[in-house]
């Protein structure tokens, strides 16, 4: 038997046993008379005791060990005489009598700690030492906990995961797929699925009800911290079901998941239509940890002789209670703040409701002490608050607004990570304008119902950016954490939806020419949401960044820096394919 024991488990309660362990080396003291190991596994830490008087040859080879060696150990649990209360080891020892070394090991490139002296990109490439910290490891078993509670709580509600597969047909819709070139099938592509949308409808058509997959995911676009080329999905679908049915379901999972997780209970989780959010918080996935709704003040703003009030199409601002006190930098560390690129803003208005009733603001020239009483009492502020505004073309200016809220609700530390908010948004429209390509995409994708209310306006052209459609996000603290719709089942609704998209026949029949012969089988109506899997974790971990919940990750040029991929191949691989590749080269 390799061990008895894993270094988690021993207490003092285990006194005198004779004991195996095996491991890896933390650290090791040498106090001259004695020597201590830490041996650390994937359960805990024990200390092992090496004793000069008592062992000298033993406690001298012990002294030349590395870190990171693995090691098994005999010994007898003894009570240790300064004790450490902070692990649950820490009130024993290990008496060591045999020592075998497993496996030597390189000095790591950086301490396997919990706070870590290594950087970012090599952590990334030696990953494996980055699992055995324990933020990453904790993190791994969160998702294992996470995956097994959504495993258990759809499969008790007579949900079946059934895999799909994962060469699939390349479709033009959403973002840019990862495609694999057959060997077989010369000049012909698969591509990877970005999720299993059109499978789990057909399986819906094959009358399988309700149908889950803890499923990878493949999107080939611009990386950011809650986005990898390869994710996970807690892919779902259900037939004879309205909106509500699935609402209540997938809320169902996620209050179980925080009950479980978190110790959280939750009542019902607020709705916000699409429109509400955009005007309310500039984003389809508000944080609603915190308040300070936008505030619309054209009315009382304009015709003050103040031209950039005066020519926008909106002016909108957010009060920050308490904050009229912000000093002079603040105040223009926020413009600047608006003002980056990646806000966009051309400067920012600030108002002062001073404590004594009095205001100052960065306009007093065009308005008088009324006229800004009158804009603070359309903010509802009160002596003492600061009331931040932007202005310009409405649906820009509630973007950067946003940029704005989220901003002031992380310098007031009004977003604790361990706060949770969900929320629904729903009403999403179904048709959404792209400037460049000059026409109208799927603002989900295309297989998403309009609302019955609204099909009609598909008739008319002018109209298809009203069009409602029965989709909805579950979001989170300002993060999407899964989204779905209500599907067309009926083929006519689903060829004038690809007409609306520009999808003549031929084409539509040669890109979703399946999924169109199926509907004419009998497809019932069916619905169903998808959670980014990897995002969930992160959130429930506290964290930001989905990267360190998932085991291998991509860094954010998409490269696995560990196994140095992607990667050239060979000529004679890339001829079987029938590829020919003309990368130009700089040099
Ligand atoms: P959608 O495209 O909204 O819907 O994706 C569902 C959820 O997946 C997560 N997600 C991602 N997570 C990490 N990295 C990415 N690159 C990434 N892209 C998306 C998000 C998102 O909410 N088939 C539909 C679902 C349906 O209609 O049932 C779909 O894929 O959390």
């Amino acid at each position: 038997m390799y061990r008895t024991h894993t270094c988690g488990e021993l207490n003092i309660s285990n006194v005198g046993q004779e004991v195996t362990l095996c491991g890896w080396l933390q650290r090791s003291r040498d106090l001259g008379g004695m020597t201590f190991i830490d041996l650390r596994d994937r359960y805990g830490i024990t200390q092992l005791a090496f004793n000069m008087e008592t062992n000298a040859p033993l406690c001298e080879q012990a002294r030349k060990l590395g870190r990171e060696y693995v090691l098994q150990v005999k010994g007898t649990v003894i009570e240790r005489s300064s004790k450490n209360t902070k692990i649950p080891t820490g009130e024993i020892e290990i008496n060591v009598k045999d020592l075998n070394i497993l496996n030597a090991a390189k000095t790591p490139p950086f301490t396997i700690e919990d706070v870590s002296d290594g950087g970012d990109d090599l952590r990334m490439k030696y990953r494996y030492l980055d699992i055995r910290r324990n933020p990453v490891r904790r993190n791994l078993e969160l998702r294992h906990r996470m995956a097994m509670l959504v495993r258990n709580y759809l499969s008790d509600r007579d949900f079946l995961e059934i895999e799909t597969p994962m060469l699939i047909k390349s479709t033009p819709e959403g973002a840019r797929d990862f495609v694999v070139p057959s060997r077989m099938n010369p000049g012909e592509f698969y591509a990877l699925p970005q999720s299993p949308q059109q499978y789990k409808q057909l399986l819906m058509v094959a009358g399988m009800d309700r149908y889950f997959q803890i499923v990878r995911c493949f999107r080939d676009e611009d990386l950011r911290a809650d986005r990898q080329p390869e994710f996970t999905q807690i892919d779902c679908e259900m037939s004879f079901v309205e909106q509500e049915d699935v609402l209540q379901m997938f809320e169902g999972l996620a209050k179980h998941l925080f009950k479980e997780v978190k110790g959280l209970e939750f009542g019902q989780f607020p709705r916000i239509t699409w429109h509400d959010a955009m005007r309310l918080y500039g984003s389809d996935k508000p944080d609603i940890r915190f308040g300070m709704q936008f505030v619309e003040i054209n009315d009382v703003a304009k015709g003050k002789g103040f031209g950039l009030f005066d020519n926008a199409e909106l002016v909108v601002g957010i009060c920050a209670e308490g904050c009229a006190e912000y000093t002079r930098k603040q105040l223009d560390a926020l413009t600047d703040f608006v003002k980056r690129p990646q806000v966009g803003a051309g400067g920012m208005v600030y108002i002062k409701y001073n404590s004594d009733g009095s205001f100052k603001s960065s306009v007093d020239k065009f308005y008088t002490q009324d006229d800004q009483k009158a804009i603070a009492d359309k903010f509802g502020a009160k002596p003492g608050d600061l009331m931040l505004i932007l202005c310009g073309p409405a649906m820009k200016t509630r973007v950067q607004l946003c940029a704005l809220r989220l901003e002031m609700g992380n310098q007031l530390g009004l977003r604790n990570p361990e706060v949770f908010a969900p929320l629904w948004v729903v009403d999403f429209p179904l048709l959404e304008w792209d400037e460049e390509t000059q026409r109208y995409y799927a603002m989900h994708h295309p297989f998403t119902a309009p609302k019955p209310e609204d099909e009609p306006l598909l008739d008319d052209p002018n109209r298809w950016g009203d069009i409602r459609a029965n989709a909805y996000d579950i979001v989170m603290n300002g993060v999407e954490v899964g989204g779905g719709s209500i599907r067309i089942h009926d083929r006519t609704l689903q060829n004038k939806m690809f007409h609306t998209l520009g999808f003549t026949d031929e084409q539509a029949a040669a890109q979703f020419g399946f999924l169109m012969d199926a509907f004419t089988y009998g497809a019932p109506p069916h619905a169903g949401l998808a959670f980014g899997f990897d995002r969930l974790c992160s959130l429930f971990g506290g964290a930001d960044s989905i990267r360190d919940f998932i085991a291998f990750p991509k860094n954010n040029s998409g490269r696995d820096v560990m196994s140095q991929s992607p990667s050239p191949i060979s000529d004679a691989q890339l001829e079987e394919l029938c590829i020919k590749v003309d990368v130009k080269s700089d040099n």
